[in-house]
């Protein structure tokens, strides 16, 4: 060991306070634990209410394994979980509360370094900000993805197929009761969602950082190859601290310009633009919403993947897995970029290789040229707004059509299905009150469903503009995170219903159409208003009162950068 290890201010000594320290984790442990043996914290985030990682108390025991192998000592910690699904009103406004959590928790204790366990959507980026905040070594286990369900022959993509199959009820093309006996076949085994949604998108742009050991993300949860991989991170963790190799230590700005080539390859998740934006900002590295259309636009989608395209995870691991698709893309990426294993990523990537290639198609030969997310200026968003353009409707790509506003989340759901709404499909959906602030939390509500009189029609699509997110694993022509929010004062607060509104991606342009003399004079609704009320105490307080625009990853001022693992003071 070439230094000191953090955890001998706790254990090192004769004196009363390493007496104590000792003694209360000893429970039979010999004097060799404490002696020069790194302190690898298991950050477990399984929980019976985060179903998606409910296995990685199974993965721990690996990690476990691998880290007594290697010589340290593992510890499992619980830590913060969130369920996306159970979790109201949205997980996402409890993100920087479980990073704030975790962060303290591993400065707090006797660690000398990490081995995060996530899977869920807020789960892997809630662990990163918290271990690059405190900077200990540190590598992630993404959980993995569930196995592929069917319902009358055909595969169900967890998410994405939820949205169509309720849209075909609503449509009448669906009876009810087949809707639900899909119910029990959506969910097949252990991990979380199979389609690209939040939790692929973030484990596998998690290993393009550097954060995983690579070639693991993507392995489905009940994949025996995952315990191997959990096994071996824990004897790497071990390898970190001997090596001091902290997250400050090779993440650099490659390392996320990697992150943001390899989300547009695989046609990830909206939701990773305010993940990574958070993580570069613990970290002090500058990164910015243009940097994902900078780098991003021009890069070829080449995964098949719920939502955008035809497959579910299973077949992506089976087609190559990560590592595949990252060759084809090998000549976009930052070649100097390294990763937890003190190797650059590219290093990585020889021995990969595509079988299938239905599922991850060959560079030559993309399912989209340039695919990659857009970043949107214009009156209506000055601050910047994205869309996927992936999982958007080409035909609706360019689109001017008249605003119909609605106020909050509540205000859609009382009015959409009303016969004499006077909206239609060349209408333009407005949706605000879903920013950070404004909801709170930024909840994944952008992707409105239609109105009902739209679907019977046939229609599929239609353009939506909201200051909030959309599930990984939706699908359609919608222009969100709108910057600044409504919330905040921005333009969106302004929209009447009849505005007209123009959207044209290839100028990357979002524009109202109204007078800027005009806009000035205009107050936001007071319906708007009434539900933007400040919380009045707990987290949401604190959180309404400090978090940032999306812009920048809506993170809380100030929990932006990092306090290392020192502790100030020793209270005994
Ligand atoms: Fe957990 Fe989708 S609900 S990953």
């Amino acid at each position: 060991m070439a230094q000191e290890l953090r955890s001998a201010g706790w254990y090192a000594g004769d004196d009363r306070n390493a007496y104590i320290h000792r003694s209360f984790m000893r429970r039979g442990a010999p004097d060799s634990t404490f002696a020069g043996r790194p302190q690898i914290a298991i950050a477990n985030t399984a929980s019976d209410l985060t179903p998606c990682n409910s296995h990685l108390s199974e993965v721990a025991r690996s990690v476990r394994d691998g880290v007594h192998e290697a010589g340290g000592t593992p510890l499992e910690l619980p830590v913060v979980s969130l369920g996306e699904t159970q979790v109201r009103p949205t997980a996402m406004l409890w993100r920087n509360m479980a990073a704030m959590a975790m962060e303290e928790m591993f400065r707090a204790n006797p660690i000398d370094g990490l081995v995060l366990l996530g899977g869920c959507d807020k789960t892997i980026p809630s662990l990163l900000m918290a271990a690059c905040s405190v900077d200990l070594p540190a590598v992630v286990v993404p959980g993995g993805p569930m196995l592929t369900g069917h319902f009358q022959g055909e595969a169900l993509g967890c998410g994405t197929d939820v949205w169509r199959l309720s849209e075909e009820v609503r449509a009448g093309t669906l009876a009810q009761q087949q809707f639900l006996e899909s119910e029990q076949a959506t969910i097949r085994s252990h991990g979380h969602c199979n389609t690209m949604g939040t939790a692929s998108t973030m484990a596998l742009v998690a290993e393009a950082l550097g954060t995983v050991i690579p070639g693991l993300a993507g392995t489905p949860a009940p994949d025996s190859r995952l315990l191997k991989a959990a096994h071996a991170s824990g004897r790497l963790a071990v390898q970190l601290v001997a090596e001091d190799r902290r997250p400050s230590t090779f993440l650099a700005r490659g390392s996320f310009h990697n992150a943001i080539v390899a989300l547009s390859a695989i046609g990830g998740s909206t939701n990773a633009v305010v993940h990574l934006l958070a993580i570069a900002g613990r970290l002090g590295i500058e990164v910015t919403l243009d940097d994902f259309d900078r780098i991003g636009a021009e890069v070829p989608l080449l995964v098949n993947l719920r939502p955008a395209g035809r497959y579910l995870m299973d077949d992506f691991q089976r087609a190559g897995g990560f590592l595949a698709v990252l060759r084809e893309v090998r000549h976009l990426l930052d070649p100097e970029a390294l990763t937890v294993t003190g190797r650059p990523l590219v290093e990585h990537l020889d021995g990969a290789r595509i079988w299938d290639s239905d599922v991850i198609h060959p560079i030559g030969e993309p399912l989209q040229p340039h695919a990659g997310i857009k970043v949107l200026r214009g009156s209506l968003a000055p601050g910047g707004a994205i869309i996927k353009p992936a999982a958007a409707s080409p035909h609706l790509l360019k689109h001017r059509g008249r605003a119909v506003v609605f106020d909050s989340i509540e205000d859609f759901h009382a009015r959409v299905d009303d016969p004499d709404l006077d909206i239609d499909e060349d209408s333009v959906m407005v949706l605000r009150g879903c920013g950070p602030k404004g909801y709170p939390g930024m909840p994944e509500v952008s992707n409105m469903p239609l109105p009902k009189k739209v679907l019977e029609k046939g229609a599929r699509d239609m353009v939506r503009i909201c200051d909030g997110r959309m599930s990984g694993t939706a699908y359609g022509t919608v222009v969100l995170h709108v910057t600044p929010e409504a919330a905040s004062g921005g333009p969106l607060a302004l929209v009447r219903t009849g505005d007209w509104i123009s959207l044209d991606v290839q100028a990357r342009r979002i524009d109202l159409e109204v007078p800027p003399d005009e806009l000035a004079a205009r107050r936001p609704s007071q319906a708007a208003l009434d539900g933007f009320a400040k919380p009045l105490r707990g987290w949401e307080r604190l959180y309404v009162d400090h978090v940032q625009g999306a812009d920048t990853g809506a993170d809380l001022d100030f929990l932006v950068g990092g306090s290392g693992s020192a502790v100030r003071r020793e209270s005994h």
